[in-house]
């Protein structure tokens, strides 16, 4: 009796659970087979200089091909070409990329298929002693600003080493020749996926098949000022005919990133529409360890998007775009004002960002927070219910009682 009790309760929470998963819990099935290939194209005796290398990641729909393009000859930049057939390649030809990158010497054919291209380049590492302690570039004075460091001059590690076949990743880790990059490195992860997910390290993102993400970390850099905090500069490249802005949306969930109500979305629409072909989005928050725990959360800020003249120093952009390019800047700044913790505390710092095709994936109830709603409105709800039946039940037996005395 009991048991069947147990198993009714059991039973009809999970209806509702159900329900309120189906309700609110957007499930995606969406699946890509994923590919990742180093140098596609490539034979002796052609070759790319030491530590240079182009990765292409594919992710094969069943209508459609999304191509994502890894390259750090010049500075390191992520460019992303969906193509509605799934036969679409990318071919390079690796005599005219080597020698001069020149337009057109790497394209994704046929170049009908192609609906929409975009990329990221990473194209400065700035520092500022924060003196004030406002953690908001903006206000530092311009002469506490240090020569930034040119992502386009950096001598990385071998790419062959770093890739992941299996995990569908890769990893970029360079530096400079100079005193305070003797002991430091900036690294860049790039994974694409199969299906939605997340990963375990924070902030973990909300990802699906239409999306890479690219961790950055910055390890190990010997700071060039007392209270010295970094600013991280990049660039998007799209079509002419499409716009960027920077949205600052609340996210109702923390659970994944605890503390963290706000995600940032930079998104791209076609001019004068507002429907979002593509997308960077990220948390407003940075890690100062590897393993961070709640403590080692900073925050992060971005700054006003700027219209930028001239193509950045991207191999990988010169080659591709061929047509009409609009170029937008944006920095991100890491630290917390007030907070006595610079970079030289922990030497590291490490941001992550999603870029992808479509509009950007975001958070539902995930399925702790729909129990505790669940529990938290039904529990109520059941004592008003039986409050509510014990109050008549009194009330009749009151009136019954009150009547009796005529009698
Ligand atoms: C792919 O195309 C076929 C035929 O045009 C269509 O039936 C199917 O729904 C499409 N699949 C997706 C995932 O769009
Ligand atoms: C390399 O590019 C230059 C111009 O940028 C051109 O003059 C030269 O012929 C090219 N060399 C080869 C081998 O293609
Ligand atoms: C693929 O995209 C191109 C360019 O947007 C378009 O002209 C073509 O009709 C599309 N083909 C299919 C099968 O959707
Ligand atoms: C610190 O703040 C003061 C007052 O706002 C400002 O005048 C000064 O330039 C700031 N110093 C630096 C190094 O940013
Ligand atoms: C990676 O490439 C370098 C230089 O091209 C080569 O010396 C090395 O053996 C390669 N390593 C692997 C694991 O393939
Ligand atoms: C790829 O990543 C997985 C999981 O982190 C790891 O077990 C595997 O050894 C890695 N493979 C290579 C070739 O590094
Ligand atoms: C690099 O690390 C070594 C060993 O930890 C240390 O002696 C050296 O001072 C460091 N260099 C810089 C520029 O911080
Ligand atoms: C991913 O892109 C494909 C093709 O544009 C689309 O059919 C699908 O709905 C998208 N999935 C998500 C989760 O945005
Ligand atoms: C950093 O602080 C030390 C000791 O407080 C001081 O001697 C040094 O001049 C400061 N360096 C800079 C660049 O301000
Ligand atoms: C956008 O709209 C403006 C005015 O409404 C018009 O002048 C312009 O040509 C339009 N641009 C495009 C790309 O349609
Ligand atoms: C990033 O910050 C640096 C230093 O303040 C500034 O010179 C540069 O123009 C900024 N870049 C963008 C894209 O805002």
């Amino acid at each position: 009796m009991s048991m069947f009790k147990v198993s009714l309760i059991c039973s009809l929470l999970l209806v509702v659970f159900g329900a309120a998963r189906g309700f609110l819990g957007r499930g995606d099935a969406f699946r890509r087979k994923v590919s990742v290939e180093l140098n596609p194209g490539l034979a002796p005796p052609l070759s790319l200089p030491p530590g240079v290398g182009l990765v292409h990641l594919r992710g094969l729909g069943d209508n459609d091909t999304l191509h994502f393009v890894l390259c750090n000859a010049g500075a390191p930049a992520l460019l992303l070409v969906h193509s509605n057939s799934t036969r679409s390649a990318v071919t390079v030809d690796w005599p005219e990329f080597i020698n001069s990158s020149s337009a057109g010497s790497l394209r994704v054919e046929p170049e009908s298929s192609i609906t929409y291209s975009s990329a990221l380049v990473f194209t400065r590492l700035w520092e500022y002693d924060d003196v004030n302690n406002t953690a908001d570039p903006q206000k530092a004075a311009e002469s506490s600003f240090y020569p930034p460091y040119e992502l386009q001059n950096f001598i990385w590690s071998e790419l062959n080493t770093t890739l992941n076949q299996s995990e569908h990743t890769v990893v970029l880790c360079g530096g400079e020749k100079t005193q305070s990059f003797s002991n430091g490195s900036l690294c860049l992860q790039v994974s694409v996926f199969e299906s939605q997910g997340r990963d375990e390290a924070w902030p973990s993102l909300l990802h699906n098949a239409n999306s890479s993400q690219l961790r950055v970390w910055i390890n190990g850099v010997t700071p060039r000022g007392n209270n010295s905090r970094f600013i991280l500069e990049f660039q998007s490249v799209g079509d002419a005919g499409f716009q960027s802005r920077v949205d600052m949306r609340s996210s109702i969930d923390d659970e994944y990133t605890p503390s963290i109500f706000k995600v940032s979305e930079w998104v791209s629409s076609p001019v004068n529409s507002s429907s979002v072909w593509g997308f960077s989005q990220w948390k407003p928050v940075a890690y100062r360890k590897a393993r961070p725990v709640f403590e080692d959360a900073t925050a992060c800020r971005h700054s006003e998007l700027v219209f930028v003249n001239g193509t950045p120093p991207s191999a990988v952009i010169q080659a591709y775009f061929t047509h009409n390019t609009r170029i937008y800047g944006l920095n991100i700044s890491f630290g917390l004002a007030e907070d006595p913790v610079f970079y030289d505390a922990t030497k590291y710092i490490s941001w992550t960002v999603l870029m992808g095709l479509g509009d950007p994936p975001s958070d539902s109830f995930s399925p702790l927070i729909i129990i505790i709603i669940t529990v938290g409105l039904v529990t109520p709800l059941v004592f008003i219910i039986l409050g509510g039946v014990f109050v008549c039940v009194r009330k009749r037996t009151s009136q019954s009682t009150a009547y009796e005395p005529i009698n």
